[in-house]
């Protein structure tokens, strides 16, 4: 009982970990004794944070690869399991905006947003796929938003690759869940980060947000860490194919 949230010595691969939500979970689960896998696009960012988490007493080491490049995610998470040990946890947290009313959004600009919300996770899933099917086991947990839910102006990208993403979500519970696969994501909210930074610093935004959440509040990234845990762990093993809104009860109120 008392491991039942263990993530104690599990390899987590945290796509776009260099900052924001994805830095705080890795913290997290490095703080929970996990072994943290760091990526980014960068080499030197990764290697940043990798240092941070060693210095604090955690495990953790980094790959630097876009997770829009195939051939780059291939090479790298076949180094991980060969170097680092078995990918248990696979959390897809990279993620951009690009605003622009529907009307003038580019192509580029709308390509961009899905390729890096929605196709990236279909790509590295699918690369680490086979190795949680010959293992039987395996957890992937998908970072959209309270966007895949709701639409707001001038990002329509973003909540159509988000409401994919949530999809693709409940497919690969579908299809994986046989191997002993649990697929589930996380929505948050609006929480602080350099992504909601525009947000954040717009005085009717932030007043609008804090008077919509129940919570009355932003969220603070720590927050996430909790969910993240339960879903990486044994606590989960009967759960697959769902969506847990952590918004401080945004999703439950007009
Ligand atoms: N902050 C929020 O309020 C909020 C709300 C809902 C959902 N989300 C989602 O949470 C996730 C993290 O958001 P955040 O607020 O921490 O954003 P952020 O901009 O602070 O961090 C995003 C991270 O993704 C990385 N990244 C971007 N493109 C990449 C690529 N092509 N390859 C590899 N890494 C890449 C960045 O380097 C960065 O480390 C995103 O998927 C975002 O959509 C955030």
């Amino acid at each position: 009982m008392n491991n039942l949230f263990s993530v104690q010595n599990k390899v987590v691969l945290i796509t776009g970990s260099t900052r924001g939500l994805g830095l705080s979970l890795a913290k997290g689960f490095a703080e929970a004794g996990a072994f943290v896998v760091i990526n980014g696009r960068t080499k030197h960012d990764v290697d940043e944070v990798v240092k941070q988490i060693q210095h604090k007493g955690g495990k953790s080491a980094g790959v630097a690869f876009d997770v829009t490049n195939r051939g780059a995610i291939e090479t790298n998470i076949k180094k991980v399991e060969a170097e680092v040990g078995p990918i248990h946890v696979l959390i897809n947290n990279a993620g951009i905006h690009r605003r622009a009313p529907l009307e003038e959004l580019r192509d580029e600009d709308w390509k961009k947003v899905i390729d890096v919300n929605l196709n990236s996770a279909f790509y590295v899933s699918q690369t680490v796929f086979p190795y949680m099917r010959d293992r039987r086991k395996g957890k992937i947990i998908n970072i959209t938003s309270l966007n895949a839910e709701k639409a707001r102006p001038n990002i329509g990208n973003y909540s159509a690759a988000k409401g994919g993403l949530k999809m693709l979500t409940k497919s690969m519970a579908t299809e994986w869940g046989k191997y002993n696969i649990q697929t589930n994501a996380i929505g948050p909210g609006y929480f602080k980060t350099d992504l909601t930074e525009a947000l954040v610093n717009d005085p009717d935004f932030d007043r609008w947000v804090k008077s919509e959440v129940p919570l009355q509040r932003w969220g603070i990234p720590e927050e996430l860490i909790g969910t993240a845990i339960y879903l990486a762990s044994d606590a989960s093993n009967y759960v697959n194919g769902h969506t847990v809104y952590v918004d401080g009860g945004w999703q439950a109120s007009l």
